[in-house]
Formats: C-alpha cells, sequence, structure tokens
C-alpha cells in the first residue's frame, strides 16, 4: 500500500520541484528594469529661465536617486520652437517606453497631438510653463499643469514699483511731472503670460493711483538680444523721457541693461520678472530695481514629484495640492535690494 502511494507521489514531487526550479530560473534571467523614464520636452533650448529650471530638475532627480536608490533617467528634448518637431518627439518617447512626459508646449493652443498620443499609450503628462487651455487638459485624467499664476507675477512686479515710488515718487518720476512715462517690452504674442502680465501689471500701477504714459513697447519674445535692441531704438528716440521700462521677464529686462550700460547711461528703473540668478545679480548691481521669483526650484520640483508619483502609481496630490483646473500654481515672491536687507 506504502509502495504504491509512493509510486505516484515520486512523480509529482519531481515535477513539482523542476517547475519551482525553472520558474526561479526564468526570473533571474529576465532582465529587470526598474528605472524611472521621465521624456522633458522643453519648447526651447535656448530660453534662459527654462534651462535654469532644467537644471534644477536635473538636480533634483540626482539627489533622489542619491537617497533612495531608484534609478531615474530624466532625458531633456528641444523641441526648437516648433511643435511638429514636438509631437515627434512625443511619438518617440512613446515608442522607447517613457513612463511620464513632462511637456513645455510650443503652441499652448496646439496640444491635441500630444494628449492623443499619450492617452492612447497611457502615459500621463505633466504639462509645465506654457499652460494648455482648460478643455484640453480636461481630455483625460491623467494630465496636470505647474506653473506659476500669472496674474501674481504682474500684481508682485508692479508692487516693486510702486513701492519704490510710495518711497520716494522722484526716483520713479524723474522729472516731476507727476505722470510716469513708461516703456514696455512683451515676452511672445500667444503666451499666457505675455498677456496676463502686461495688462494686470500696468493695470495695478494705475489702480496705485499712479498717472502713467506709455511711451512705446514692444515684443522681444523673451530673448535678451531682441529687448537690447529695442532698448537702444527707444533711448534713442525717447532719451531721457523714459523713466520705467517694465519688462516681462528677466532676460529682456537684462536686454535693456546691457543696452544702458553700452550707451553709459544712468537708468536703472528697469523691473523684470523670473529671478533667475543673471536678474538677481543685476538687482544686486543695482542695474535693476527689482524682480520677481516665480519660482524655477520649486516648478521643477512639482514637475518632479508629480511625475514620480505618476510613474509610479502613487498619489500625484500627496506632496502638492491640486486645484479644480488640474494645475499645481508655485509660491512667488518679490526680490528687490529692500527684500535682501
Ligand atoms: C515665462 C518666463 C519667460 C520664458 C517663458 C517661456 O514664464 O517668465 O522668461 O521662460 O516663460 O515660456
Amino acid at each position: 500500500m506504502k509502495k504504491n502511494l509512493w509510486k505516484i507521489l515520486l512523480p509529482l514531487l519531481l515535477i513539482a520541484l523542476i517547475a519551482v526550479f525553472l520558474s526561479t530560473c526564468d526570473a533571474q534571467t529576465e532582465p529587470v528594469d526598474d528605472t524611472i523614464k521621465l521624456g522633458v520636452l522643453v519648447y526651447s533650448g535656448d530660453d534662459t529661465f527654462i534651462s535654469n529650471m532644467m537644471t534644477s530638475l536635473k538636480a533634483i532627480a540626482a539627489q533622489y536617486e542619491q537617497d533612495t536608490g531608484v534609478r531615474i533617467n530624466v532625458s531633456i528634448l528641444d523641441s526648437k520652437e516648433s511643435q511638429a518637431t514636438q509631437n515627434d518627439l512625443v511619438t518617440r518617447c512613446l515608442s522607447l517606453d517613457y513612463d511620464v512626459l513632462c511637456v513645455n508646449l510650443v503652441d499652448r493652443t496646439d496640444a491635441a497631438r500630444v494628449i492623443d498620443q499619450a492617452r492612447d499609450a497611457d502615459v500621463p503628462v505633466v504639462f509645465f510653463n506654457r499652460e494648455p487651455v482648460q478643455s484640453d487638459l480636461k481630455k483625460w485624467d491623467k494630465l496636470y499643469y505647474v506653473g506659476a499664476d500669472a496674474r501674481e507675477s504682474a500684481l508682485l512686479e508692479a508692487s516693486i514699483i510702486i513701492n519704490a515710488y510710495r518711497k520716494d515718487p522722484g526716483s520713479i518720476d524723474m522729472n516731476d511731472d507727476g505722470v510716469v512715462q513708461y516703456v514696455i517690452l512683451e515676452g511672445e504674442s500667444r503666451h499666457q503670460d505675455t498677456v496676463i502680465r502686461t495688462e494686470v501689471s500696468v493695470q495695478t500701477l494705475r489702480d496705485s493711483g499712479m498717472k502713467l504714459e506709455k511711451l512705446d513697447g514692444g515684443i522681444a519674445n523673451w530673448s535678451r538680444n531682441q529687448a537690447a535692441a529695442l532698448a537702444e531704438k527707444y533711448f534713442t528716440q525717447y532719451g531721457e523721457q523714459i523713466e520705467l521700462m517694465l519688462c516681462n521677464n528677466d532676460d529682456m529686462a537684462l536686454g535693456v541693461a546691457d543696452t544702458v550700460e553700452r550707451l553709459g547711461l544712468d537708468f536703472h528703473n528697469i523691473a523684470g520678472i523670473d529671478a533667475t540668478p543673471a536678474g538677481m545679480a543685476a538687482v544686486d548691481a543695482g542695474k535693476m530695481l527689482g524682480t520677481v521669483s516665480i519660482g524655477y526650484e520649486g516648478q521643477a520640483q512639482a514637475i518632479f514629484d508629480l511625475a514620480y508619483a505618476l510613474a509610479t502609481n502613487g498619489d500625484p496630490a500627496e506632496k502638492h495640492t491640486i486645484r479644480e483646473d488640474r494645475s499645481v500654481r508655485v509660491t512667488q515672491y518679490v526680490y528687490t535690494a529692500e527684500t535682501q536687507k
């Protein structure tokens, strides 16, 4: 009886042992890829603010990797100011099994191809800096946006001038005629930050009771060189009539400061936004009145946290408040000689 039982049990035992052995072999030979792959597509590799943000993002990922041992691959790809190129880069990233895409749209009104491709491949997208329109962001529940509130940036930029004026009106209204003659330099015309920063900063100055006269203004596309060229034209045309140079970002403010220096002028009423290292250094050196930090480091951290959570099936809302409009907004503050005392 016992002998018969063994006759049945022994082959079964052997089969079970072989199965266990094979499954262990399988697990060992199968390549284990636990690297988190983030594809980051910037609208232009030449933009100073975005480059600063990317440096922060890489540092944050490297630090996380060092602290936790989790391997993270951050690939930063340049769309070279072409939405078609960016759409192709999305296709490439998806074919290479990236876990999450972080997209700085070239054309913020043209996110459809990016979204459709990502949704088809079930790869979440964290947009940043160039805000997609709400109807696009609401197309899928794995789409997010990280950025700074443009209205708040503009209110803070205006507050730099209002504070300086209240403290010493003659430092802004230099010809003492009761009116501040200004020139405005704007970013790209289709960018949400350009439209809102321009409108709200000027309106806030007016609301404070300041009388304003716009002498001139132009689009310098966020660029230091373009702003320097426009500033040369304005200073040649209006000379000492110009009392304030209101700029939509720091690189354009720095372009104005470059021209001031080159023409040997004594002019410092230049306001910017971004608080890039170069912008802050110009404020420290007294070349600019002030700038507004729109938190490129904070934005990089939020992009990383959201992307990491989405790549690991975590909760994107764990570390950041996600607003009704699917956005995470970072903290902003003014940077002037006063605030640095
Ligand atoms: C703005 C920033 C600019 C430029 C632009 C690009 O928020 O102030 O300097 O980087 O984004 O989209």
